[in-house]
Parts: structure tokens; C-alpha cells; sequence
């Protein structure tokens, strides 16, 4: 395929793959696309050593960095070292209660506070921290940064594009898109509500073009549904010059996540994509679980902002329940595609697939014309 953003990354098909694991992004660009690492959730030390992997195993093709770069948390510094107190007592008892009551094992507390010790080294709370990420992240053949919540400080544009970078933002409105032009950036990605992860209600059938028509001639990627060819032709046809993925990896081989979290999301229907605060605080889509019920039942508390809601679930449940791989309450981001991933096959494999539903999706649309 042949348009601004395969020009852009010279990359062979506009498929851009969001994925926390490395070798998911090395196979997407391997395949002739573009991977981007997440870098939430890692110390400067891992994502060193991700990163000189990715270079190591990626054959000179071009690759990208996610980053949280959170405008909310800006004031949150200090939340490293009060979390303790800032975790209300009745909501670490609710989570507690919950998982007693299943029986799952609780954790010592020795254990307890090492793995919140460890989960607050690995955050980057404040914009200074995101920062020395990034400038981590610079130090390797990167081609794209892109910010995860709100639009990238002035700072971060600036950097990237003096040493030939680009960037882009997430927008789940065209409010947002504008100003992520308005900042610099090189192209928006355009979020429809069914996304895994944090999303926002709109759907993407509606959104993709509002933003395509908001921004306009910025390029614009879909996002938010995308795990066949026929979605890749639908963004397509919307006007967006390419997709951007994160739930159809999740279950592919070479995706690290557990195999029981992969066998409960080729179990899993379109309705078990649940968009819910209970697990970071903030709307986010994730496969329903006995834990993202129980907060919807009458009296449940109502989940703490982020990051607490997010510490919480981490500390207190999601660690307990994987240790015993308590299969109903495993829960994990994703969005309403999870009704369609049916079996564990490779990245490339994937990459092909759409590519070959698309082709056929053009053929089905030109015979209508003839
Ligand atoms: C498991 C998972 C984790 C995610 N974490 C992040 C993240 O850290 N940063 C980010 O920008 N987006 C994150 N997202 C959202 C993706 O970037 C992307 O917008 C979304 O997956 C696209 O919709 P889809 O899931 O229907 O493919 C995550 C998505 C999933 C499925």
C-alpha cells in the first residue's frame, strides 16, 4: 500500500500495533508494519532492556514508543510516598472481603508491600518522569512517540522533532484532535468507544470521520474496533489512512500474557468487554470478571481515581488472582473485537489476514460499481 503514513515510516501496510510486549511489536514491523511498545508500568532499567531487545530483533524495520504522559497526575508526585494512607482502609477491605469470601489465598504483607514498593517505582507520575522516559527512549532508532493521555507537552514535540521524530495523541473527541494539531503533532489517532483500554463513548463509526473532517489534511488513524480487513476498509473508507490496534494481539502467540487470560478472551463475546473504573480508576474497557461485577452490584463502593483504583486492584486483587489463576475473576483491557478473536495464531499471520480481508473487501466494493 502506498499513502502519507507508509510514507511517513516507510512501512509496507498502514497498520500500526499498540502492544506492551516486545515481541509483539517486533513481529508487527517485522510483517511490514508498525509496532509500538507501551512504556506504562516499566522501571527506566526494563524499558532499556526492551528496548535494546526490540533494536536487537527487528531488522532495521521502524518501530515506536507509547507513553503516559499524564497531564492529570501532575500534581501526584507526592503520592509515592502517602499511597498507604491515600488507599482508603474500606476500599482495600471491599477487595479483600471479595476475594476471602472466594477463597482465594491472601497475600503476606511483606509480599503486599514489596509489590506496591515495586508498582510505584515502575509509575511515571509526573510530566518530569514521563520525560526521562522518553529521553531513554530517544537514545534508541525510535520513529514515532505517542502520547496516551492528552495532548504531548510542547517540550516533547520539540525534542522528538529535532531529532526526526514523529508524533501523535489519542483522541476520543475532535475537540481533543484539534489540539493535538494545534501542538504539533505529525498525526492523530482517532479512539472509538469500543476500544480496549481507556476509551471514551464514542463510537468509532461516528468518530473517525469527525476527527478526519476536524483536522483535515492531518492524517488520521482508526482505532477502536479494528481486527479484520473489513475494519481496516471501513477506517479506510472514513477517510482515516490507517488503523491502530491493540486487542487482536492480545491472544496471538507471541503475546506474553497467560494462557488463561488468552483462553478467557477466545472464550469471550462482544458483551464481556465491560466499560468500567473498577480496575484503574478511569473508563476503561476490560473483559468482564467477578471483580468488575462486584463493583456493579448495589453498595459496591464507588472505585478511587486513578492511579489509587489502579494500585489497588494491582496490589491487593490482580496478584493474588493470578497467583491461583482464579479463571472467573482474571480480567484484562479489551475491547468489544474480543467477540472475534477466536484462536491463538501468530502476529503474522494476523498482519496477512487483514491484509488479504482487505483486498477482498476492495474487489467486493469495485464489482458493485462495475
Ligand atoms: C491491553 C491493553 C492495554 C492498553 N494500554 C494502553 C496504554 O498503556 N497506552 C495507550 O495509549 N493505549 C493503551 N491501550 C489502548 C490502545 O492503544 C488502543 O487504543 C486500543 O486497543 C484500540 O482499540 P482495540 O482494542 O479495539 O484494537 C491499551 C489497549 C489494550 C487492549
Amino acid at each position: 500500500m502506498n499513502n502519507r503514513l507508509c510514507e511517513m515510516f516507510g512501512i509496507d501496510v498502514p497498520i500500526f500495533a499498540f502492544s506492551h510486549c516486545r515481541d509483539v511489536v517486533v513481529e508487527v514491523s517485522r510483517a511490514g508494519g508498525m509496532g509500538v511498545l507501551g512504556m506504562a508500568r516499566m522501571s527506566p532499567r526494563r524499558l532499556r532492556e526492551e528496548l535494546r531487545w526490540i533494536d536487537a530483533h527487528i531488522d532495521g524495520r521502524p518501530y515506536g514508543i507509547d507513553v503516559l504522559m499524564p497531564s492529570t497526575y501532575s500534581e501526584a508526585g507526592e503520592l509515592k510516598f502517602d499511597m498507604e494512607r491515600l488507599v482508603p482502609h474500606e476500599h482495600v477491605e471491599f477487595v479483600r472481603g471479595l476475594l476471602d469470601a472466594a477463597g482465594i489465598p491472601p497475600l503476606p504483607q511483606e509480599e503486599r508491600d514489596e509489590i506496591v514498593h515495586n508498582l510505584l517505582s515502575e509509575l511515571s507520575f509526573t510530566p518530569a518522569e514521563s520525560m526521562a522516559m522518553v529521553d531513554i527512549a530517544m537514545e534508541h532508532p525510535i520513529k514515532l512517540i505517542v502520547n496516551a493521555l492528552g495532548s504531548p507537552p510542547p517540550a516533547l514535540v520539540e525534542a522528538a522533532h529535532a531529532r526526526g521524530i514523529k508524533v501523535a495523541a489519542m483522541a476520543g473527541k475532535a475537540k481533543h484532535a484539534q489540539r493535538h494539531r494545534d501542538r504539533g503533532c505529525d498525526f492523530v489517532i482517532a479512539v472509538g468507544g469500543e476500544a480496549g483500554g481507556h476509551t471514551g463513548t464514542i463510537s468509532s463509526m461516528v468518530l473517525w470521520p469527525e476527527i478526519v473532517d476536524a483536522v483535515a489534511p492531518l492524517p488520521v488513524l482508526g482505532a477502536g474496533g479494528v481486527a479484520r480487513g473489513r475494519q481496516v476498509a471501513a477506517a479506510l473508507a472514513l477517510g482515516c489512512e490507517g488503523v491502530w490496534c491493540g486487542s487482536v494481539w492480545l491472544p496471538s502467540a507471541q503475546s506474553e500474557l497467560m494462557p488463561e487470560i488468552k483462553q478467557r478472551l477466545i472464550e469471550a463475546s462482544a458483551e464481556d468487554s465491560v466499560h468500567t473504573r473498577a480496575v484503574t480508576g478511569k473508563p476503561c474497557r476490560t473483559l468482564r470478571s467477578a471483580f468488575t461485577d462486584a463493583y456493579e452490584r448495589p453498595g459496591a463502593p464507588t472505585p478511587l481515581p486513578a492511579p489509587l483504583q489502579n494500585l489497588l486492584w494491582w496490589a491487593e486483587g490482580r496478584t493474588r488472582v493470578e497467583r491461583v489463576r482464579a479463571r472467573e475473576w482474571l480480567t484484562y483491557p479489551v475491547g468489544q473485537v474480543v467477540g472475534s478473536l477466536t484462536a491463538t495464531s501468530s502476529v503474522r499471520d494476523i498482519v496477512y489476514g487483514m491484509m488479504e480481508e482487505l483486498l477482498g473487501a476492495r474487489e467486493r466494493l469495485n464489482d458493485m460499481f462495475d
